[in-house]
């Protein structure tokens, strides 16, 4: 059914929780935006330089993929960390693509992913996500710094 709507939790920076209502096949990426919540993660290493920026000066460059790509796994700027692994394990296993991304982010856990690679689906009612900023000051189940 997909007007079903699922039930997320994000919990801020701040610590502050916000719960949304996300419908089943829109993206956690998508749903922040449509709930004015900022995932905007920093970026750890400069990605790989993609070819359109030959043209244009590299902070320029830097600054534009910043920005989030929407979606097309060219930033990490929408990581998003799993607070509980039952949730994380329901998963679809990342795709390569999402794994070199995500080694690029900044505060990697095992339970990091790329929010607008994680979709909503019916297992996912529940879910809570923490942006990473909140993972300092914020115990998170399984919570397993990864070494870069
Ligand atoms: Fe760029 Fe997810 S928005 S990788």
């Amino acid at each position: 059914d997909s007007e079903e709507m699922i039930s997320i939790t994000f919990v801020g920076k701040d610590g502050e929780e916000k719960d949304i209502k996300v419908p089943v096949g829109m993206s956690m990426l998508e749903a922040a935006h449509e709930n004015d919540i900022e995932l905007e993660g920093k970026v750890w290493k400069i990605p790989p330089v993609p070819s359109f920026c030959n043209e244009i000066s590299l902070i320029l460059c830097f600054y534009v993929m910043s920005g989030a790509c929407e979606g097309s796994l060219a930033c990490s700027t929408c990581h998003v960390i799993v607070m509980d692994m039952e949730y994380y394990n329901k998963l679809e296993d990342p795709a390569d693509e999402e794994n070199d991304m995500l080694d690029l982010a900044f505060g990697l856990t095992e339970t990091s992913r790329l929010g607008c690679q994680v979709i909503a689906k019916p297992e996912l009612n529940g879910m809570r996500l923490a942006i990473p900023a909140a993972t300092r000051n914020f115990a998170v189940d399984g919570y397993v710094p990864k070494p870069h």
